[in-house]
């Protein structure tokens, strides 16, 4: 039987490795990542696994079924976070597969397939501004130009696999081909308020949304606070404040869009200077692909239509476009059984976050269980999640590991 409480544990001791005392962060290739992958291979170890970090430096753990060699059902999530993070978004889904494999482990069980649990190494972005490196190096699809992305020290991501141990120009090597993976399947908190509010402890992802990332630059001209007149000044940060609020007032045109600006970085950033240039972010979601190209084509006009009304220069970069992902319908009529069985009633929802399944998706078809999570609060601190959830979820995946068929 999966223990909830093991689960908790686990992420507690994952929440240790964390860039800052007192809160959670964790970035792909960090010493703190290091010394959560190591943790992670030794609990797969324990499982009767065979663990190593691939060549994209994420962890993969192999459970063999009744032949060695057998394509696998692949399970699994990430192992980086955001910043300030809490303690279950990615993690939980890793600890959680680990218990299964552990249940079956425990009582000599091997099934007609094998089980591989991937800890994904970057599923954030946060690092590199770039997100699913890891699922996305396993899905055979990352663009080998991603090696020069920088973060915000200036390293590139080669680099920062190299400082890692890992060569980079091998990072290809980590592709997995569709015949070996029958499919994945992944349990993460839900993010989100619908299944607390129904008062359901697990719910069956009917697709994840799309998401459009991008990088936006206006320039203006530096000055001196004191001395330039409000009309003569070509303030790069006040443009950037009205395009924050054009991205929120297109998101709020539509109930099912969704639009953020995370980061806004006015340079060069002195109480006494104009700024000369503002750098902000949008993320923009839906769970339909006309209604996100439509809202970012909105966006793109009104930063324009802003840039050219203060004489400020403008450069959008396109970071990222991911296209809705659904899950697979025999995934999910799998997954719906295996709620049945543990005696929860079936609940789909969509997820409104991004996940490494969108990226998996290249290569197998994917499915997903999310567990309830406290007041719908992720991506903060506060995220929590109670050790009976964790157990249902877990027997849950552990029915649905054990009836897989395909
Ligand atoms: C990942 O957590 C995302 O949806 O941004
Ligand atoms: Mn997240
Ligand atoms: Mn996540």
């Amino acid at each position: 039987m999966p223990s909830g409480r093991r689960i908790m544990q686990r992420c507690e001791a994952l929440a240790l490795h964390s860039e800052q005392g007192g809160g959670l962060t964790r970035v792909f290739l960090s010493e703190q990542n290091r010394a959560a992958n190591e943790l992670v291979l030794g609990w797969m170890q324990e499982a009767g696994m065979q663990a190593r970090l691939d060549a994209a430096g994420n962890v993969v753990g192999r459970y063999e079924g009744e032949r060695p060699g057998l394509p696998c059902l692949m399970m699994g999530s990430h192992l980086d976070t955001v910043r300030d993070a809490g303690k279950y978004d990615g993690m939980l889904g890793v600890v959680t597969a680990l218990e299964c494999v552990a249940a079956l482990h425990e009582g000599k069980r091997r099934l007609g397939f094998a089980i591989e649990v991937v800890g994904f190494g970057d599923e954030e972005g946060v690092r590199f501004g770039t997100t699913f490196l890891g699922s996305r190096a396993i899905a055979g699809t990352l663009p080998p130009a991603v090696l020069e992305a920088a973060d915000g020290e200036g390293t590139s991501l080669g680099e920062a696999l190299r400082r890692f141990g890992l060569d980079p120009a091998r990072c290809a090597e980590a592709a997995r081909r569709p015949e070996e993976i029958l499919a994945y399947a992944e349990l993460h908190i839900e993010q989100g308020p619908v299944l607390e509010a129904e008062g359901l402890p697990v719910g069956v992802v009917s697709a994840i949304a799309g998401f459009t990332r991008l990088r936006v630059t206006l320039k203006g001209r530096a000055g001196h606070a004191g001395t330039v007149p409000m009309a003569l000044r070509r303030d790069a940060l006040a443009g950037a404040a009205e395009a924050v609020l054009a991205v929120e007032r297109i998101a709020r045109g539509e109930p099912e869009l969704v639009g953020t600006v995370g980061r806004l970085e006015p340079l060069p950033g002195a109480i006494n200077v104009i700024p000369g240039e503002a750098r902000f972010t949008v993320d923009l979601r839906a769970p339909r692909d006309a209604l996100r190209q439509r809202a970012r084509a909105q966006i793109e006009a009104a930063l324009q239509a802003i840039a050219r009304g203060r004489g400020l220069e403008l450069g959008i970069e396109a970071l990222q476009e991911q296209a809705v992902t659904p899950c697979a319908p025999w995934i999910i009529a799998q997954m719906e059984r295996a709620i049945a069985a543990e005696g929860m009633p079936v609940r789909q929802l969509a997820s409104g976050a991004g996940h490494d399944g969108m990226a998996i998706a290249a290569v197998a078809d994917i499915g997903m269980l999310f567990v309830r999570c406290k007041g719908g609060i992720s991506h903060n601190p506060a995220e929590s999640i109670t050790e009976a959830d964790a157990a249902a979820g877990a027997r849950v995946l552990l029915n649905f590991m054990m009836n897989f068929s395909k």
